[in-house]
Order: structure tokens, then sequence, then C-alpha cells
């Protein structure tokens, strides 16, 4: 039984309209294949499970043993690509509450994320909650010029070198960057930090499966080898040239029929507060390699049940321009059974001896058969359950239906330069050498 499994039944769509893209999907594939080997397009992920560089793999392995060992607290600083992808695995895979529990039992430094904003507040605070417990930093950037990771890290970088000194304060900043370019590459190699690279061919939303994700993921206590392994089983499943089987081509195209159809808004659900970041590094994915030329799928996430008392309203019965696809995780790692109570005054004994999962998973089903009452079309994904293989799968399963639909909808999936505008902007306001005022 293949971990994933797509459920096309609630989406409205019939299997001839899927068939019809089977050549299609196909090229598209093959083109991919074509410029994985190719250093200077963006396409290096695709063969990244089954071909990854094995001794930096090994290292990273090393240096999360030893920031484990002394370090209470990891500060991961990154934006965007560099940010998301470690938080979603670490957040999927680890309790709710880990940072809040006693090293002894969480055995893993506490793990922070900052430069993903500009907020003073937001380090300031950091600062004060980390006060004099042992800290390593990792700083992420492949431009290694990206403005909120690089004010974080100066912070950051004089944090530690006052509290250790200089030397010691080396031995706990970790840098991953280009192999050769950027500001941050420079200061790496004349500090001499260690540094790992990011290829060349992985654009950062596409680089969780790179030392941008592993070292972060391995840090936090994660089998690095059991997610790659599970990133290797997707490669295997989605190379199929079936349409009929390949259930990744069938959601690339799914939500491209339904993008046909004027249903421009696809939401991403759950019905588990731990995949809250997975949507968001799935909503960067989409909506940095879709948005493009005044087209795209708007990618938007609700977490559930929670969203049902907020965005509910607005999916049941606001304008119908969105379809639903929902994760569906089937095992859950625990669960509750609800007891009878003699006095009753809450109603609840009608669920005597059922367990919250039971409740959880009729609350999704009685949701997904309200909105397709109400027009909103939903793709059901089924994972077996949550652990370092389906996560894999489910992101090399994400990237590759990325790339197949955003080349079907007629895009460059690889680029993203609609983010200039903002910097030049900004650039000019604060009198960036080289930005000159309008
Ligand atoms: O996907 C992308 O390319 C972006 O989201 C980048 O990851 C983000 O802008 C951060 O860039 P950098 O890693 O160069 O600091």
């Amino acid at each position: 039984m293949p971990n994933i499994r797509l459920d096309l039944s609630y989406s409205g769509i019939k299997e001839k309209e899927i068939s019809e893209y089977e050549k299609e999907v196909s090229k598209i594939y093959k083109t991919l294949e074509e410029n994985s080997k190719d250093e200077e397009q963006y396409v290096g992920w695709l063969k990244l499970p089954s071909n990854f560089n094995k001794k930096e793999f090994e290292r990273i392995k090393k240096a999360a043993k030893r920031i484990r060992k002394n370090s209470e607290v990891f500060v991961v600083i990154g934006i965007g690509g560099s940010y998301l992808g470690a938080r979603a695995v670490i957040e999927s895979l680890t309790s709710n509450f880990a940072n809040l529990m006693p090293q002894t039992i969480r055995k893993s430094p506490q793990i922070f994320f900052v430069g993903n904003s500009i907020s003073p507040n937001y380090i300031n605070e950091l600062i004060d909650c980390i006060g004099d417990k042992d800290i390593s930093i990792n700083v992420i950037s492949k431009s290694g010029t990206t403005t909120e990771p690089a004010i974080a890290f100066r912070i950051f970088r004089e944090y530690l070198e006052s509290k250790y000194g200089a030397d010691e304060a080396r031995d706990r900043i970790y840098v991953t960057t280009d192999k050769n370019k950027g500001a941050l590459k420079q200061l790496a190699d004349e500090e001499e930090y260690e540094t790992f690279v990011i290829p060349d061919n992985v654009g950062g939303r596409f680089s969780v499966l790179t030392p941008v994700g592993l070292l972060p993921i391995a840090v936090a206590g994660i089998n690095i080898d059991k997610l790659m392994e599970g990133a290797k089983t997707g490669e295997y499943n989605y190379s199929d040239s079936s349409i009929k089987y390949n259930q990744c081509y069938r959601y690339a195209v799914a939500r491209n029929i339904l993008y046909k159809k004027d249903k421009t808004i696809e939401i991403l659900a759950n019905y588990e507060p731990k995949l809250h970041y997975f949507i968001e590094w799935w909503k960067q994915l989409y909506g940095e390699s879709e948005g493009k030329d005044h087209k795209g799928i708007f990618p938007a996430g609700v977490d559930l049940t929670t969203d049902l008392h907020s965005m509910g309203q607005y999916i049941q019965d606001g304008r119908r321009n969105i379809f639903e696809t929902v994760i569906n995780v089937e095992e859950t790692k625990t669960d509750i059974k609800i007891k009878r109570d003699e006095d009753n005054i809450d109603g609840l004994n009608y669920l005597a001896g059922k367990t919250m999962d039971y409740v959880n998973k009729q609350a999704m089903q009685g949701t997904i058969e309200a909105h397709v009452d109400g027009e909103v079309p939903n793709i059901v994904i089924n994972i077996k359950k949550l652990n370092e293989e389906t996560i894999g799968e489910l992101i090399y399963f994400f990237e590759l239906a990325c790339s197949i639909s955003g080349n079907i909808l007629g895009v460059n999936p690889f680029d993203q330069p609609g983010v200039e505008a903002y910097k030049t902007n900004m650039f000019k306001l604060l009198g960036k050498p080289g930005y000159k005022e309008k």
C-alpha cells in the first residue's frame, strides 16, 4: 500500500478529464528529467533523494550531534525557502510543546526561528527568553544577501561573540549558503565557520531536503536518513508515466482542471495542528512557483476544525471560486477515549467510549460533504501516519506536483521575478547605495 492515496471522488472531476492530460504530463516530466542534469536549471531537487551528497550528509549528522550536546537553544536564521521547510518538518514530527518541555525529556535543544521578519520585538524577546542558556546558531541564505536574515545574523553574531568570545562563538556558528558567491559565503570563509552548501540547481522553496532543512531537522532529533528514504519512495512512485496510477500527476492535473472551471483559490486544510507549518511551506512553494504572468491558483490554508469557527462561513457560503485539498492523517500517533460522566451536564455521553480521533475524523467527513454540497470541490490526500518516511514522500509529492502544475498553467515554476519589487522600493527608502529615490 502506498503511503499517500489521492481521492478525487469529491472533486466532481471525471476520469476522462484527467486522462486527457496524460501525454502533456509525460512530456513535462521528461523535460524536467532532462533539465535535472543541467546545472543551470533549477531542477536539481528531482533526483536529489536518490543522488545527494553523502559526505555532506554525514557532516550534517556530526554537526547536529555536536549541537545537541553543547547547546540548550538552537537559533535558525532564514526566510522563505531558507526557513519554512525546516520548520514544517520539525513541527510535523515533534511534540506541539517541544520547546516548553525540559531538555531531559525533549533530548534536543529548544529550536527558535528568526530572520523571517524585521520585528525588533521578536528578537529582543527571544534574547530575553534565551537568558544564560548555551546556544548555537545556523544562518541560512542561498543568496547570502537577504535583508531579514542578514540583520538577524549581525545581531546574533555579536550576541555570541560577547557571550563566548570570538573563538568559542566561531564553533557555535553554522552557515548554510551558496558554494561560491554572496556576502555570507565571504564572511564564512573569512571567519572559518563550518559551512554547508545549497546546491546551485535547487531553488530556495525546493531546498528542504538539502542542508537548508536537514541540519535544523537533525538537530531536532528527527531521523534524516528515514526522511530521505521517504522522499526516495516518492521519487520512485511518482515517476510512473501512467496518469491512472500516478497520484502526484493526478493532483497536479486536478488542480488545473478546477482552475479552468474558475476555481482560482485552493485551500489546503489539515485536521492536525502539527501540520500548520507544513501548510505554510506548501503556500510558499505554490504561491511563488505559480503566481506569475497574471496567472495562478492562490494558495490559502486552514487548520481544522479550528478555522471552521472563523473561515468556515466563507468556505461554505462565500464566493464560489474556491476548492479545498484536505490532508487526512489516517492513523493518529496517540488517542484519548471519551469517558462516561454520571451527571452528563455537557450532554457528551453519546460519545462515551469513542476516541477523540474518531470524533475528529467524523468532523472531517461531515465538513467535506458540507463543503461539496456548498459547491466547493474537495480533493483528499490520505497519508498513513506522520513519520519521517511519509513526510519525506509528501514533500516530494508536492514539489513534483507543483512543477508539473506550473508547467500546465504555462508559467516558469522556478523563478520569482515578482519578489524584487518590494525590495527595490525598500532599498530606495532606506538609501541603500545603488538605489536612487523616485
Ligand atoms: O524560494 C525562494 O527562492 C525564496 O523564498 C528564498 O528562499 C528566500 O527569498 C530567501 O532567500 P535566500 O536563501 O537567498 O536568503
